[in-house]
């Protein structure tokens, strides 16, 4: 088996737009050597006129896939009225997708504030927090991810060996946060088991919150799925122990569900799987129908700002309002909620089939189209096998498939393979996404 890259003509398109992209571009969050081109649906074509299909939804950002027609035309809808908005305005999509958005909230999740990116709407969850509570330091979750702009490197998790030297120089700008042990039945922090354990890893969120802190705490941020911490899902009882926890101290549950919800986990929020009112839910990615769009929702007690304290210039830019509300419109029409929770078990139940010959899937976790498969060298001792996951994301490219990689220690590392397909993906494709999956692992297994 040969899992190098095709030779690639020297002077072709491809490799034109490698150099000049390496000339100009500073790439963040990785470098992988494709340029991508063009994408329909849950097909992708690169730069050398591969096509793959794709199950991660281009970045878990393309809820239902590439090019949505009814997208598409809501961005021209909205193009031929106005393309943008400043935030100190009333914007009439702006509004209609936060009214939207309350709607379909748990609880009484009904204020919108709006940012760009997600570590910009996790940064105003936290700004809206300390304010409102006086506090300045939060618990977060060993495996977390929120982030990568200041303040959220510092609610990130930062193994040492994940990214060699990436925050070097940096300390000044990282405030200490109170780091608990996170939610991971598979490789339990404690060294307990679920049947047992009643819930272990959330209590110590009771501790932080009463000895942990230095200046008052602000709040509690949770994944409900840790997805960069590699594919964890919270187990039952953990979102709402946390939620009677924060409550307790009288300050805010904040579930960044920035890769969670739009029906990534089953329901349009992932909170609604577990029956939680968090005071706070952060959203991102996908957010935007394709366009760069985030928020946080919270209730009237959380949501006081004064002008100028804080915000963004592209903040609930109208076209990605028009874009997003759109989206979310097609995801309640055509209960997508529900298509995410069958072709997820559909998948997990392929999975599981082809786990019975395999030497390498150690376990495999789904909540509705948010699913992991962890690699292990030893089903005994669950040694990560990184290279071979590595080999199996290359074996996959090979026949056509684009699947993710994350954690445990995720960066360079990584040993679970993820698949996000868009929520809105016929039982076909899904199939063969799978199916194209159990012929790479056959691939890479027969060289064990
Ligand atoms: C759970 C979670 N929070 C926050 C972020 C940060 O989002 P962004 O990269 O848009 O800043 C991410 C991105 O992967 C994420 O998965």
């Amino acid at each position: 088996m040969n899992h190098e890259s095709p030779p690639r003509d020297p002077d072709g398109a491809a490799q034109r737009l490698r150099e000049e992209s390496d000339a100009h571009v500073i790439k963040c969050m990785g470098d992988v050597d494709m340029g991508l081109v063009h994408g329909q649906g849950v097909r992708v074509e690169d730069a050398d006129g591969n096509e793959y299909l794709d199950a991660i939804s281009a970045e878990w950002v393309l809820n239902l896939g590439f090019r949505h027609p009814e997208i598409m035309e809501a961005m021209e809808r909205q193009f031929g009225k106005i393309d943008y908005v400043s935030p100190v305005f009333e914007d009439e999509a702006r509004t209609a997708y936060a009214k939207k958005l309350a709607e379909l909230a748990p609880g009484a999740l009904s204020k919108v504030l709006y940012g760009i990116s997600g570590a910009g709407a996790v940064e105003g969850a936290m700004h809206l927090a300390m304010r409102t509570t006086g506090g300045t330091d939060f618990v977060v979750l060993d495996a977390a991810f929120h982030g990568r702009s200041f303040a959220t490197i510092g609610m990130t998790y930062v193994h040492p060996g994940m990214v060699e030297g990436a925050n070097k120089g940096l300390d000044r700008y990282l405030p200490r946060q109170m780091r608990v042990p996170n939610y991971n039945c598979y490789r339990c922090p404690l060294g307990l088991e679920r049947e047992t354990c009643d819930l272990a890893c959330a209590d110590t969120i009771d501790f932080a919150l009463e000895r942990g802190h230095i200046n008052g705490p602000a709040g509690v941020m949770v994944e409900p799925y840790q997805a960069n911490g590699g594919m964890v899902p919270a187990p039952d009882g953990y979102l709402e122990r946390a939620h009677e926890i924060a409550k307790s101290h009288e300050v805010p549950l904040i579930v960044d569900e920035i890769q969670g919800s739009l029906c990534r986990c089953g329901p349009m929020y992932a909170s609604e799987r577990a029956g939680i009112e968090p005071e706070m839910i952060i959203l991102g990615k996908a957010l935007g129908g394709g366009l760069p769009l985030s928020a946080t929702i919270t209730t009237p007690e959380y949501s006081e700002l004064l002008p100028w304290e804080y915000g963004f210039t592209q903040a609930g830019n109208p076209m990605a309002c028009a874009a997003g509300l759109a989206m979310v419109e097609i995801m309640v029409r055509d209960d997508l909620p529900a298509n995410s929770e069958r072709i997820g078990k559909l998948m997990v139940d392929r999975l599981a089939e082809i786990e019975k010959d395999s030497k390498l899937i150690g376990d495999i976790r789904g909540q509705g189209l948010m699913i992991g498969v962890e690699l292990v060298r030893d089903r005994e001792t669950k040694e990560p096998a990184f290279e071979e996951t590595d080999l199996l994301m290359a074996a996959c490219l090979e026949h056509g498939l684009m699947i993710g990689k994350t954690g445990p220690v995720f960066g360079s590392n990584g040993n679970v393979a993820k698949f996000k397909p868009a929520v809105n993906v016929s039982e076909e494709d899904a199939e063969e996404m799978v199916e194209l999956f159990g012929r790479a692992l056959k691939d890479v297994e027969a060289t064990l």
